[in-house]
């Protein structure tokens, strides 16, 4: 019988891309998402990539109002796991409005783990980020590094991981794995699902398409007087396709464990890219210009960070597959089919 998973933030840019590996793997898929930082328009792309069983349910995981229908349906759609993204991802927004930030990023994570309990799925596959690693660790970056997040957003993630390490140790029938992710780029290489921020983008990469694509003038390079090759930030970019991989592999892994239990996987390539490289591998890819200027340093950038990405391999049997290059071109042909993005008139 085809294994029920919920997917939470379903229709969001990670979201729709775990949504398509699953569906296409033969998964049943339940999609709890809010529409606060995704469109509706996504969904009709993912049925349109993997046709297959897939549920909406239009919801807060962190209203209050909603937990009743929330319990209802993941019990109705008799779920055997949970991949948890729901949450609000801006690092600068979680400084400024940090009991929102608290409020729906762990209020979700409650209300979901109080669903799955009452359907007896205890199995969460949880987006968790290199965030939490903060400044800490020498790169590459391995699941026993220091952790200790710098801001609001990266706090609950950390709090978050714990709190399933918690239920795991106190309810041996928990299976829990926190997918720490480092950079996710690029979008589905049929170019029909991307990412489509809500406003101007806080990353490097939909940023850059912005301007390749024409909608921004130029990009504003944050800072070059790092310690690293060309002075500019280096990051572990992962191609969203693999990193969508990675998830099912987790669901796999933890569906074959004897016993109930919570561990930590990193999620990257175990290579790093400076800013400047990424854009000269956009340019490269999308064969257009993507000017730029070098402005002051990001508050709480830090200056290199990519992973040991071994453990996944080894516990997962899943590794990164996509080069820059082909992360650049298929964030390209997202872009440029669908340059307003979602509300892009075809
Ligand atoms: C990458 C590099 C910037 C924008 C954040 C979150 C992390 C995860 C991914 C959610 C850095 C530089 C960026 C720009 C630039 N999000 N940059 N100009 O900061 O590594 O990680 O997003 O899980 O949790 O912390 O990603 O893409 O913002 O920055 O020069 O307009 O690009 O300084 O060196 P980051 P990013």
């Amino acid at each position: 019988m085809a294994q029920k998973i919920v997917v939470t933030g379903g229709a969001g840019y990670i979201g729709s891309h775990v949504a398509v590996e699953l569906l296409s793997a033969g998964r049943d898929v339940l999609i709890i998402d809010d529409f606060s930082n995704a469109h509706p328009e996504a969904l009709a792309r993912i049925k349109e990539l993997a046709p297959g069983n897939l549920e909406l349910l239009e919801r807060d995981l962190a209203n209050p109002a909603h937990n009743d229908d929330i319990i209802a349906a993941v019990k109705a759609f008799g779920a055997d796991s949970a991949i948890h993204l729901a949450g609000l991802k801006a690092v600068g927004q979680s400084v400024a409005e940090p009991m929102l930030y608290y409020r729906t990023n762990i209020g979700a994570s409650l209300t979901l783990i109080r669903a799955l309990d009452a359907a007896n799925a205890k199995t969460i596959v949880f987006s968790s980020s290199a965030t939490v690693y903060g400044e800490l660790n020498d790169s590459p970056v391995d699941e026993a590094g220091k952790t200790g997040a710098a801001n609001p957003y990266g706090r609950t993630k950390l709090i978050i991981e714990d709190m399933l390490k918690d239920l795991a140790a106190a309810d041996g029938a928990w299976r829990v794995v926190n997918l720490r992710y480092f950079n996710p780029v690029g979008a589905h290489p049929s170019g029909r699902i991307g990412e489509d921020p809500n406003g101007v983008p806080n990353n490097l990469f939909p940023f850059i398409a912005q301007v390749a694509v024409g909608r921004r003038k130029k990009l504003m390079v944050f800072g070059d007087d790092y310690p690293t090759r060309d002075g500019t930030g280096i990051r572990d970019y992962i191609h969203v396709s693999d990193l969508a991989r990675g998830h099912l592999a987790a669901l796999d892994y933890l569906a074959g464990l004897e016993n109930g239990g919570a561990l930590d996987i990193n999620l990257g390539t175990g290579a790093g890219y400076s800013v400047l490289e990424a854009v000269a591998a956009f340019k490269r890819a999308s064969n257009r210009d993507v000017p730029y200027e070098i402005a002051p340093r990001r508050e709480g950038d830090i200056a290199e960070v990519y992973a040991n990405a071994k453990l996944a391999q080894k516990l997962l049997g899943w590794r990164a597959e996509k080069t820059i290059d082909e992360m650049c071109a298929d964030h390209w042909r997202w872009q440029s089919n669908n340059p307003d993005g979602y509300n892009t008139k075809v």
